[in-house]
């Protein structure tokens, strides 16, 4: 898609914008310039997933662009990288009608199916050979695009197959689909193109973790979650979600007047290249052509076997005659083309029985249904145990003790009940009681407003003290190697082990007369304890288990601090300013930084050694303001806080969160308030206007 040549220009243009700092670009040429980068960033990041420059790079480039077309609304383009952000969404979506009508494949379930496939399709075409295409089947939402005149029209849903939602706001969000394609040089003035749009396991996984910190159920899987989400009516929320899309078929053309048929378009492996060498995700890597059906056979035998390894779910493979001609000659019936069929993988659904319900504690003193199920094998593991959630989960599935149940476990994703079968029930199926108090330490439970999680709202209640330490040293927190859940569990109930500082005053001799710990476990426990003092200061903050702080706001807050008592002096609404901060999560760090038992808490780790400098930040080099440090108070004219505070970061100048004696310039715009007079007694601190200050930076 970009030759080498073209990548070096465009990487080393990149770099002089970001070299220059400029605020808007005034010339037409170079705005294209610059959308030309951003389409090449795009293309690295999201297609090769090979990106040429840090995401915050990216950002900077984005919002000089933003800048520019707001100064210069003449000059957006339809497919400016801006314009994916969908506006004025409402009402229900229309109905749009189907080029060619959307039908569903054949199923296919073992090699014995897959020959047959072969047989009648030889016995059809009325040949000894046939070639085929061998790719993923896509476990997601399936979409059609309209490509016209080289831009993206439309985008649509299903539907019924003949007819389906007009989705084009929500399509335009999925950044692996490019806006404009160069279609015409192919000769091809109208495409319609099918895909399927996908959550990746780690989105969809992080996405689900932010729900469930949240108090929500999560979605149940990367299928329903991609499919839904492309019904949501709000674009915003639709970005969030990461959607990602492979694109596998070209159902419909039109070329442009006197033009003649792409050789590409003469078989189902070169429409896979063409699609590709115009920017789109096809399965072009994965996708492999065999002459015979026995290699078709190993080729699904391979995929099935390295599934669980693939960022994304597949549910199985597609076989497709390669010749468009012969897929021509070959037609369909009602229902399926005649010429490809689904290989469909073992299925990862199993019938079990709903034995019990447990309720666990979390470390937010959140209370979860846990359904105890006869064990199942499912996808390679045996599962006995299923979260529910919450409460409502257990009424919307209508689950009753007792009942058989649908079990479903999606690749590496948490198993979860699909529904009771509610006509097998016999009459001896109980209901499930929520219970009034907390199963551990008996205090009543609460459910706020607008959650449907119910809380024991006691901080001493010994399961929540447990699970905060099992979080403090949790992978992807302070990352202890060989210190488990099990191991945090016996040395409370021991009572060597009462609080996160205590993980730091453990009495290893004390331990060495426990049975099971020999010398060398001993050892190594002690030096993964000692080894996590220095671990970056954002495994810190997300260790500290302070409620809707999860792994990427614990980032967000590192970037701004270098030391995390820092994060005392923040206020609600400074944290708000925060990206992907809202009130909620600002108001939990408030409340948790204004607790004198955790300040205790944070001063006892830090005389313990556990570092709480940032060491991770990244130290300027020689800006004109090094040294220098900034606050921004006010409305900016021009400037949106978080940028001009990143102007001054990429300078070497330092964002200080109040009025101090260390506070050199106080950037002050429209409505300043207290921090305006509060500098001005100090006297010691420069107050200058947005104009003054990018003279600073230019
Ligand atoms: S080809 C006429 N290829 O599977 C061609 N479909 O059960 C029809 N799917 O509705 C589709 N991956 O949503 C095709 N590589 C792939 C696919 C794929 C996933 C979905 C698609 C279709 C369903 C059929």
């Amino acid at each position: 898609m970009y030759s080498k040549e073209q990548t070096i220009a465009l990487q080393q243009q990149s770099q002089n914008f970001l070299k220059s700092g400029v605020e808007v670009l005034t010339s037409k040429d170079e705005i294209e310039v610059l959308r030309n980068i951003l389409h090449l960033h795009e293309y690295r990041y999201y297609i090769l997933n090979d990106p040429l420059i840090a995401d915050g790079e990216y950002d900077q480039l984005f919002k000089l662009l933003e800048r520019t077309e707001t100064a210069y609304p003449d000059w957006i383009t339809k497919d400016s990288p801006t314009q994916r952000v969908g506006k004025n969404i409402t009402g229900n979506f229309a109905t749009v009608q189907h080029l060619v009508p959307m039908l569903s494949l054949d199923n296919s379930y073992n090699s014995e199916d897959l020959k047959d496939f072969d047989r009648k399709a030889k016995q059809a075409a009325k040949l000894d050979e046939i070639t085929y295409c061998v790719e993923p089947k896509f476990d997601g939402g399936s979409i059609s695009l309209i490509y016209e005149n080289d831009f993206l029209v439309r985008g649509a849903t299903r539907g019924n197959g003949v007819a389906g939602d007009d989705i084009t706001s929500n399509v335009k969000q999925i950044r692996t689909l490019p806006l404009s394609a160069a279609f015409s040089k192919y000769g091809l003035q109208q495409v319609e193109i099918r895909g399927e749009v996908l959550i990746n396991k780690n989105n969809f996984k992080k996405y689900n973790e932010e729900l469930i910190e949240k108090g929500f159920a999560p979605l149940a899987n990367p299928r329903n979650a991609a499919a839904g989400t492309l019904r949501i009516k709000d674009a915003a929320e639709v970005r969030r979600r990461k959607l990602e899309a492979f694109v596998y078929h070209i159902s419909d053309y039109t070329l442009l007047p006197g033009a003649t048929l792409p050789e590409e378009l003469k078989t189902h492996d070169g429409s896979l290249k063409l699609l590709w060498e115009l920017g789109f995700r096809s399965p072009q890597k994965e996708k492999e052509v065999f002459n015979n059906i026995d290699g078709v056979i190993n080729y699904c035998n391979e995929f099935e076997e390295k599934r669980d390894t693939l960022p994304y779910e597949i549910d199985g493979m597609v076989i497709k005659v390669n010749e468009v001609a012969l897929q021509e000659r070959l037609g369909m019936t009602s229902h399926h083309p005649r010429w490809a069929i689904a290989y469909k993988f073992k299925a990862r659904q199993a019938t079990s029985k709903l034995l019990n319900v447990e309720f666990q504690v979390g470390r937010t003193g959140s209370v979860t249904p846990v359904a105890k199920i006869e064990p199942v094998f499912i996808g390679g593991v045996t599962v006995s145990s299923i979260s529910l959630f919450n409460e409502d989960i257990i009424k919307e599935k209508d689950l009753k003790m007792g009942d058989t149940v649908l079990v479903e476990r999606a690749g590496d994703v948490i198993p979860y009940i699909v529904k009771s079968q509610a006509e097998l029930r016999t009459g001896s199926e109980k209901a499930i009681e929520f219970p009034k108090n907390c199963p551990v330490c008996n205090s009543g439970l609460f459910k706020e407003d607008g959650e449907a999680v119910w809380r024991c709202i006691n901080i001493e209640c010994p399961a929540q003290v447990v699970e905060r330490m099992v979080h403090f040293v949790s992978k992807d927190a302070m990352d202890i190697r060989g210190f488990g859940e099990a191991i945090v569990r016996k040395f409370y109930e021991l009572d060597w082990l009462k609080d996160i500082p205590g993980i730091y005053k453990l009495d290893y001799e004390k331990i060495g007369s426990l049975e099971g710990f020999g010398k060398k476990s001993i050892d190594n426990l002690q030096q993964a304890i000692e080894q996590s003092k220095q671990q970056p200061l954002h495994r810190l903050i997300f260790g500290l288990g302070i409620r809707f702080v999860g792994e990427t706001t614990a980032k967000v807050l590192t970037q701004r601090i270098n030391y995390l008592m820092e994060l005392k002096e923040f206020t609600q609404e400074q944290l708000q300013a925060l990206e992907d901060v809202g009130p909620k999560v600002a108001g939990s760090i408030v409340h948790f930084f204004t607790n004198e038992s955790n300040i205790e808490m944070l001063h006892e780790l830090e005389s313990l050694g556990v570092q709480m400098q940032n060491t991770n930040k990244q130290l300027s080099t020689g800006g004109n303001l090094e040294g220098q440090t900034f606050l921004f108070t006010g409305t900016l004219p021009t400037l949106k806080r978080s940028d001009a505070e990143a102007m001054a970061e990429a300078q070497g100048g330092k964002i200080l969160s109040g009025v101090s004696a260390k506070l050199n310039y106080l950037v002050v715009g429209a409505d300043a308030g207290s921090k305006l007079e509060k500098a001005k007694k100090l006297n010691t601190v420069k107050i200058i206007s947005e104009e003054e200050f990018l003279k600073m930076v230019m």
